[in-house]
């Protein structure tokens, strides 16, 4: 039965999308075949296999699939210190009118988002989470070097096929403007991603409505339909902390084959390019709906906090009422142009209808 179905989901992608492979790495195939099984439910297809004497033997970086599970256990270490933190979390209340969670409400947002964005059950496999693409210790982008010098974009949830472009760095991305247009300057600015479509128009943060497009991104985290982020959270580890923060109604009566849908990834030939493919009723589709909004709250709220945004730059530092860090000559000089020379120089630019 799980290979049946394997066989089906991978010759329906493979008909719909260009195929990008993870190559057996290792030393044997049948070794590699055996890693590759760890990580996705079927054993990787390569389209480009190794040409004889080439080198690199592939276009891809041999180390590929041994890096990957280097992250997925650097992301799980990740999500259980998260998950630690809110064991040991005094549980905040409601308290005043209107009731606020106190005095510990701050960190259970936080850790909530921590939780979330470390998660690799938000994905059909159960392979990956944000944080796949996005790691701290390189500056929450990619974090495998062979990947940076090689294909760039990062494989998703379907390790054969790899997202369109390098992992952005996210640190103060919250702090970015729903998008708009200045019509003094004839220029748009704000929104999220690298051509600003998480605009922020719905829920006024464009980083809150970034973090909706990965789980239902084919190339990413690939859910067939965006209640599939619901549908996980009720077995979720953390769902209290879900409820606390949000109150969120998981009352919603999921359809017998939910959990076999959400193992599947979008584009399979039986979803029919239906992007909501769990058969909900209005009010349980709204419901869904508004976990997902939440889902992306609180996201944007832990890339707010000190744990993705700290404003400690040796520049923030410099700037700080007691300063801690003081600018060497060049640092200055720097500082000093881009204020002065820099800055008339820019206005010009701007003001010049060709630019
Ligand atoms: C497969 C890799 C991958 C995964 C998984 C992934 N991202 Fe990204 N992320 C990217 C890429 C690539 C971009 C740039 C895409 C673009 O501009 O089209 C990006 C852009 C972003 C940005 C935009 C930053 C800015 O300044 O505009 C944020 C924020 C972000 N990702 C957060 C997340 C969150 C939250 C998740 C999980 C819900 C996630 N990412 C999952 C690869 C990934």
């Amino acid at each position: 039965m799980r290979s049946d179905k394997s066989t089906l989901v991978k010759a329906a992608l493979a008909t719909v999308l260009g195929i990008l492979s993870v190559p057996l790495a290792g030393s044997t195939e049948a070794q590699a075949q055996g890693a590759a099984q760890l990580d996705q439910p079927f054993p990787a297809y390569n389209p480009y296999p190794p040409l004889p004497g080439s080198v690199p033997p592939t276009v891809l970086p041999p180390d590929l699939q041994s890096e990957v599970l280097r992250v997925r256990r650097e992301v799980q270490t990740i999500f259980g210190r998260y998950f630690a933190e809110w064991q040991a979390l005094t549980p905040p209340t409601l308290t005043g009118q209107p009731p606020t969670l106190f005095p510990t409400g701050y960190d259970a947002v936080r850790i909530l988002g921590g939780l979330l964005n470390f998660d690799e059950n938000m994905s059909p496999f159960q392979n990956q989470a944000c944080s796949f693409c996005h790691m701290p210790y390189a500056g929450f982008s990619g974090p495998i070097p062979s990947v940076n010098l090689t294909m760039v974009a990062y494989p998703g949830t379907f390790r054969d096929r790899a997202a369109k472009r390098t992992a952005e760095r996210y640190t103060y991305s919250p702090y970015f403007a729903q998008l708009q247009y200045n019509q003094t300057q004839n220029l748009f600015f704000g929104g999220n991603f690298w051509d600003g479509r998480a605009t922020g128009y719905k829920l006024q943060s464009a980083d809150a409505e970034q973090a909706q497009h990965p789980p239902v991104d084919p190339l990413e985290m690939g859910f067939a339909d965006t209640a599939s982020i619901a549908f996980r959270l009720t077995s979720a580890s953390y769902r209290q902390l879900f409820e606390l923060v949000w109150g969120a109604d998981f009352d919603i009566r999921w359809p017998a084959n939910t959990a076999e849908i959400c193992g599947i990834p979008q584009g399979a030939r039986r979803f029919g390019g239906s992007p909501t493919p769990i058969a909900l009723s209005p009010t349980d589709r709204t419901k869904a709906n508004n976990i997902y909004d939440h889902w992306g709250q609180s996201i944007s709220f832990l890339e707010h906090t000190n744990d993705v945004s700290p404003f400690t730059s040796k520049f923030d530092c410099a700037q700080a009422p007691t300063p801690c860090y003081t600018m060497t000559a060049d640092e200055m000089a720097g500082f000093n142009l881009f204020n002065a020379k820099a800055t008339a120089i820019r206005a010009t630019l701007t003001a010049d209808p060709r630019c």
